[in-house]
């Protein structure tokens, strides 16, 4: 039996009258890797906030481990705690040194021990490479670096799911591959993770499952083999052909990466 972790049912979304998010249902399991693609606008983002706690919602329910999430529920710090979150946009502190942005929060908000946290942000941070950064400030770092620093900070809370929001899409070509392959090894992992991104290749090889958005519905949900390769929908394949080139011309190694 799969083991249910996030349950998504009948979700409505709005901004004063502009409905984004309709009906929107879905369940991801533990270990799940699930893609959401889809054109600027559609809602991906509000949906991940929506997950994250972070909107108020008009309709329906989010449920972790049957947990609801309700940012006007009082457990809600708590739960918000189980999902980490990582954005598009660098959300470091620049005045804390980048271990000192890993540890904060899991000593402050978790009361960890204080050796613990950092031997585990040691151990991370040598994970995505950056052990030479431990005691520089992000202003020192590149984007692909900073963006990797963000990702070992949501993991140090110990998340039992992880949202990516187009986390390369701010950086530089040269960058995307490091960040893209931190979050190729956490799936190769077996971790739980929502995955917005417009890298095609890299969706491909990461996810378990696609789903592709339009205007807020779920167009097309499928095996990464088969919506890619055979999409049903026409609004699907002329998405998925508008990026086939950049995503090629990019990453055309990712591929053979989940292996
Ligand atoms: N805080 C907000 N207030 C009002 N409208 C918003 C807000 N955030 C997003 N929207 C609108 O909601 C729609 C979906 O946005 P978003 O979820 O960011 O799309 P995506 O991430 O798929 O590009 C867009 O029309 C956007 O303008
Ligand atoms: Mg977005």
């Amino acid at each position: 039996m799969a083991d249910k972790l996030l349950t998504i049912e009948h979700l409505k979304k709005s901004y004063g009258d502009n409905l984004i998010l309709k009906d929107f249902n879905l369940t991801v399991n533990r270990g799940e890797v699930v893609v959401i693609i889809g054109p600027s606008g559609c809602g991906k983002s509000t949906l991940l906030r929506c997950i994250n706690g972070l909107e108020e919602i008009q309709g329906g329910e989010i449920k972790l481990y049957g947990e609801k999430i309700d940012r006007n529920k009082k457990n809600i710090a708590e739960i918000r705690q189980k999902i980490g979150m990582v954005f598009q946009s660098y959300e470091l502190f620049p005045h804390k040194t980048v271990l000192q942005n890993i540890i904060l929060a899991p000593i402050k908000v978790q009361k960890r021990s204080k050796s613990d946290v950092i031997k585990e942000a040691e151990y991370l941070l040598e994970k995505v490479g950056l052990s030479d950064k431990r005691d520089v400030y992000p202003r020192q770092l590149s984007g692909g670096q900073k963006q990797r620093v963000a990702i070992v900070r949501a993991l140090c809370m110990h998340p039992e799911i992880m949202l990516f929001d187009e986390v390369t899409a701010a950086l530089d070509p040269e960058m995307v591959r490091e960040v893209l392959d931190t979050i190729l090894e956490l799936a190769k992992q077996g971790r739980t993770m929502i995955v917005v991104t417009h890298e095609m290749s890299f969706a491909r090889a990461v996810s378990d499952r696609v789903l592709f958005l339009d205007k807020g519905e779920i167009i097309e949900e499928d095996i990464p083999e088969r919506i890619f390769d055979n999409p049903k929908t026409e609004r699907a394949r002329r998405f998925f052909n508008t990026f086939e080139y950049d995503a090629v011309k990019n990453h055309t190694d990712t591929l053979n990466r989940k292996v």
